[in-house]
């Protein structure tokens, strides 16, 4: 029996992933490569939605790449790649934005959020039409299951909507693909606001933890993670939602229960708890980071297995994408 696809995207939009970030992603991925084909793609033409400096997109995009395969993406087990190196999610963009109504695309909350924050009248248009990129992204591919975050689901349902009404209207093509959205442990809040995500774009320095990030940084920043006056180590999102989240990182990356860390940890201080918590996490990220220093050091071959992870996703896009073509009634070359 053929293993399930799953395709999931990643933005080059800062010099490390985060905790956030590998937990409720990166660690996923890693996991599906073995129980899925999978593809991974670092997604650049969703990054100039927003205004980027030329030079540090590639920087980054190498940087998100060689982290990919640093925290364990195996390019023998799994297709990864850049999204402009593939040019037929471009392509299949602008169809599918022709099969978009005005108003649907209208209804996407994460432009209305981040538009409202640069202001409206400057977001771009490609701004308003990422979520229609998202899906060509999704359905160049057959993909069956889509790991995303919750913030994901509503791109994920236009996706459907737009898959659906293709096959509709010009006959099966699309896989309808569902979502795979990851589990609460995933959810992991803000050192400094643990009320908020951990966020690229919402958290200060301080409330994030990198992936790259050198272990002194990482043992500061966990121990001036808020917390709360009673000193009781116990989880309870409402209440102690800093303790709570600490309680969550341990549990995630070592996976021990909340409920045994309660219990091994009662009594306790705060400062205790964040002193082995700083050793976990520096323990998970050292490997990683080193690893992505060897890439880096190497570009020529960190290229060229990008070279490789496009030639792999080429061979699923271009079928895909010629009967697109077809389908809609475009004239084939002679
Ligand atoms: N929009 C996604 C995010 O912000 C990133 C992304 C782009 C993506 N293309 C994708 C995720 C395709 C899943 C599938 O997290």
């Amino acid at each position: 029996m053929s293993r399930p696809r799953v395709l999931s995207g990643i933005q080059p939009t800062a010099d490390s992933f985060h905790l956030g970030n590998y937990l409720g992603a990166l660690r996923q991925w890693v996991a599906m490569q073995d129980s899925h084909d999978a593809f991974y793609c670092v997604v650049d033409l969703h990054a100039i939605t927003v205004p980027q400096d030329p030079a540090l997109l590639r920087r980054r995009t190498r940087v998100a790449a060689a982290q990919l395969f640093g925290a364990g993406l195996d390019p023998d087990r799994c297709t990864v790649f850049v999204q402009s190196h593939v040019p037929e999610h471009a392509e299949l963009a602008w169809v599918l934005s022709c099969q978009t109504g005005f108003g649907e695309a209208s209804r996407m909350v994460q432009f209305k959020d981040k538009s409202a924050k640069s202001g409206a009248d400057t977001a771009s248009v490609g701004l308003f039409t990422y979520p229609i990129l998202q899906a060509a992204d999704i359905l160049l591919y057959q993909t069956d299951e889509v790991p995303v975050g919750e913030d994901q689901r509503q791109h994920l349902e236009l996706t459907r909507d737009l898959a659906q009404r293709f096959n509709h209207r010009y006959g099966r093509t699309f896989v309808i693909p569902r979502p795979y959205i990851l589990a609460d442990v995933a959810k992991i809040a803000d050192l400094q606001d643990p009320e908020i995500k951990m966020s690229k774009s919402a958290s200060s320095p301080q409330g994030i933890i990198d992936v790259l990030e050198d272990p002194a940084s990482i043992r500061r920043k966990i121990g001036r993670a808020v917390t709360d006056a009673d000193a009781e180590i116990r989880a309870d999102e409402k209440t102690k939602p800093g303790v709570t989240n600490l309680l969550r990182i341990y549990s995630a990356l070592t996976g021990e229960s909340v409920a045994a860390l309660e219990k091994r940890y009662s009594g306790a201080g705060y400062g205790t708890l964040k002193k082995d918590l700083a050793e976990v996490v520096v323990d998970a990220f050292a490997p990683i980071r080193e690893r992505t220093e060897q890439m880096l050091a190497d570009e020529a071959q960190l290229d060229q297995m990008l070279a490789h992870g496009a030639a792999r996703a080429r061979k699923v896009a271009g079928p895909t994408m010629a009967a697109v073509r077809d389908r809609i009634g475009f004239l084939s070359p002679a």
